[in-house]
């Protein structure tokens, strides 16, 4: 299986693509990221990820001035040298490299890195299931709006969430739902549709930002507005959104099946019509 990377300025094998020890990126999260899937060579919603990148980067005071144009070029390149149809482009822009020390140097040159993944995605079709979730604390920082690689409370809950054989672990905040790990969540009572305000509270998804595109032209009432536990287990239907698993039915949270462990009809819908979007670039 190919595998290339392209860090600063250079195509390079996997177990060539390295990084400096005192990359900023490796000793402080000092970094910010994308995940853009990608669909019959198609990446999905890209102007919405490049939108988001700019104002990760401005947000945290990483001067790296990109141009789309260029970056597009190095996705279908490694698309092409990877073999890579169907997957994810992994995009990380670190603060650069520098002597350890908290405080950074005005200067540095940022660290550019590229690659790509295959993976099957989860589409509507006799393959399309619904995943089970679990629920867990919010022990994140307050600045969720920012996609840095600072995860580590992610990482902490998508694990448990791994050992009770679920897929996702909903986060809770002061008795709301916030979102999940690497995902937004999304509930069906009736004909409202109701997610969570896009604030610093959580990331503003790209596949959120697109999905709400779509629900203007179906009946739904959306309201976005924050949610309880017992709104969530009450729930007639509930998704998770994200470029890693578009749109995924959950089916169970913690012990309660949700539409008797099936998926729901509206999510249902809803996913083919966004990934019918997708398919039409
Ligand atoms: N995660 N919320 C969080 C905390 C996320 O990490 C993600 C994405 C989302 C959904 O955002 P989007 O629709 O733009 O992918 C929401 C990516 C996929 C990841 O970390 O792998």
């Amino acid at each position: 299986m190919p595998n290339n990377a392209y860090i600063n300025s250079k195509y390079l094998d996997f177990k060539d693509a390295k990084i400096h020890i005192e990359d900023r990126g490796l000793q402080f999260a000092d970094s910010v990221y994308e995940v853009i899937a990608v669909l019959n060579n198609n990446l999905i919603d890209i102007d919405f990820h490049f939108k988001r990148l700019r104002f990760s980067l401005k947000e945290i005071d990483i001067k790296y001035k990109f141009n789309k144009k260029f970056l597009v070029k190095i996705f279908y390149n490694l698309l092409k040298k990877n073999k890579t149809l169907n997957g994810i482009i992994y995009l990380q822009i670190t603060r650069g490299i520098q002597y350890r020390e908290h405080k950074y140097e005005k200067n540095l040159v940022p660290t550019l890195i590229i690659y790509t993944r295959n993976k099957k995605f989860n589409l509507p079709g006799k393959n399309f299931y619904g995943v089970n979730a679990i629920t867990h604390e919010d022990l994140r920082w307050k600045r969720r709006d920012i996609k840095t690689v600072n995860l580590l409370p992610n990482i902490i809950a998508a694990n448990k969430a791994k050992k009770m054989n679920a897929y996702e672990a909903i986060l809770i905040h002061n008795g709301k739902i916030t979102e999940g790990t690497s995902s937004n969540i999304w509930i069906i009572k009736k004909n409202n549709l109701i997610t969570h305000p896009a604030n610093s509270d959580i990331l503003k998804g790209v596949t959120r930002t697109s999905l709400l595109k779509i629900i203007k032209k179906t009946s739904l009432k959306l309201i976005e507005k924050s949610f309880s536990y017992k709104q969530l287990l009450e729930a007639d239907e509930v998704f998770l959104t994200s470029s890693g698993s578009l749109i995924t039915p959950i089916i169970k949270i913690d012990k309660k099946k949700i539409n008797n462990g099936k998926i729901g009809n509206i999510t249902l819908k809803l996913a083919s019509m966004y990934s019918k979007s997708c398919m039409n670039g």
